[in-house]
């Protein structure tokens, strides 16, 4: 019997051609707008201790639960890839002191990979990128929150080129969620048995997680439990009326949602979703919010944070075919170089320009230019230079379609458009 071929794991891509060129654009676009906001590229590891992982992002939440890649044990410790940044980066801080400095908050952004064992599906993958930023400080204020906010906004919006609807709920102080969680409790434990094995499990370790139930009857159930609103102190409810008037006066649009608790424990306060407005069954484009006690639980002094993480491929599956062909678009080489002569005329030629800063690069031909031509038009070349048997050359400039002889001295000149 012959052997199965060997075939990329499920829910992965593979990246070349155009997808590769759409990925490194919005790297650099998202990065960029994160830098307008004063944020600085980190780039933690892609595995960390398994307790990291644990004490953040939660026993509770499903992503520690169910869908963390392990690996196999190497010397002592046990490792994980990562499911997300923000520990990571709440681990790079507290490890390098960074808490310490002078200038707060810490402003970092990141792109790169994560890992979750996901059930593969549209938009569901098991290895995908996050793009994101996480500001830190002794107390996150209305400004650093707020910046946060709009940056997620502004970032998809700009990879995207259309307008996102921003979903937005408060889950208060430690103490009002804990209030919360008890009353969420119980109103689920009289109703535990007719709910999916999760929320049972749900019910003990942390009922928030509930009201994220795929499940529709579980859903149906959860409709009518208690409203966080109603679980918010005087301090809570003053911060979060002052966050939604200072959206208001800026024109953002939001919608909130008292049922959104989002799928990670280290939550504390204002927390977010994106979706795309026209679109708005398409799943989440990204999601944040506050952590207040994140940096303690992993064993570093009392320091807070905000931050927010986009799905980098679900915003290459919500935007338009226009707006990928825009970021995919080939950039050509300056000059595509077709080499009838062989006699190393054309390596001294490319190996000057390429000195010269030009990007270009030579493909062997027969005869028939025509061919070399077709060639020089699919991989967008600028301009094609052609250098014949008897070592005279002609270059054509591929937009117009002109053709002219050129001496070896005047190429640069005429690259450059001098
Ligand atoms: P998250 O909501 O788990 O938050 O993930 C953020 C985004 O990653 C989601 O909105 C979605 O676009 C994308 N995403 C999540 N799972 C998948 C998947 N299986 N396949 C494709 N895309 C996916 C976090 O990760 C938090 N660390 C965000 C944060 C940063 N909170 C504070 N700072």
């Amino acid at each position: 019997m012959s052997e199965q071929s060997i075939k990329r794991p499920r829910g992965t891509n593979d990246y070349f051609g155009e997808s590769a060129i759409a990925l490194q654009r919005l790297r650099t676009l998202l990065l960029e707008e994160g830098a307008l906001y004063g944020a600085m590229e980190v780039d933690p590891p892609i595995f960390e201790e398994s307790r990291l992982f644990h004490r953040s992002v939660g026993e509770s939440s499903d992503i520690v639960r169910k869908e963390t890649f392990d690996l196999v044990r190497k010397g002592d410790k046990d490792y994980t890839l990562r499911p997300e940044f923000t520990a990571g980066v709440n681990r790079l801080v507290l490890e390098n002191k960074l808490y310490s400095s002078p200038d707060l908050p810490i402003r970092f952004s990141y792109f790169g990979k994560v890992f979750r064992y996901e059930r593969p599906q549209s938009g569901r993958l098991r290895e995908f990128h996050q793009f994101g930023v996480e500001f830190l400080d002794k107390e996150v204020d209305l400004d650093t929150s707020l910046d946060a906010l709009l940056l997620s906004v502004s970032a998809t919006q700009k990879a995207l080129g259309k307008k996102v609807l921003v979903q937005l709920n408060y889950l208060g102080s430690f103490a009002s969620r804990e209030r919360y969680k008890k009353a969420l409790h119980d109103y689920f434990e009289p109703k535990v048995d007719q709910m999916c094995e999760d929320c049972k499990a749900r019910l003990l370790t942390n009922p928030l997680r509930i009201l994220d139930c795929k499940v529709e009857a579980d859903q149906a159930i959860a409709k009518d439990a208690p409203s966080i609103e109603d679980y918010l102190d005087e301090k809570d409810k003053a911060e979060y009326q002052t966050m939604l008037s200072t959206l208001d006066h800026m024109g953002l649009s939001y919608r909130k949602d008292p049922g959104l608790v989002r799928g990670l424990d280290y939550y504390t306060g204002l927390v977010w979703e994106i979706y795309d407005e026209e679109n708005p069954d398409f799943p989440a484009l990204g999601g944040g919010g506050k952590y207040s006690s994140l940096m303690h639980d992993i064993g570093g002094p009392d320091f807070e944070g905000i931050g927010f993480s986009l799905g980098v491929e679900r915003l290459l599956l919500d935007m338009s075919a226009q707006r990928k062909a825009e970021l995919s678009l080939l950039q050509g080489p300056d000059l595509f170089v077709v080499d009838l002569a062989k006699d190393g005329k054309a390596l001294e030629i490319m190996k000057r320009l390429r000195g010269e800063g030009i990007p270009c690069y030579a493909a062997s031909f027969a005869r028939a230019l025509g061919g070399a031509f077709k060639m020089a038009d699919r991989i967008h070349a600028k301009n094609t230079l052609v250098v014949f048997e008897d070592g005279h050359m002609e270059i054509k400039e591929m937009a117009t379609r002109n053709q002219v002889p050129i001496e070896e001295e005047d190429l640069l000149k005429v690259l450059k458009g001098e």
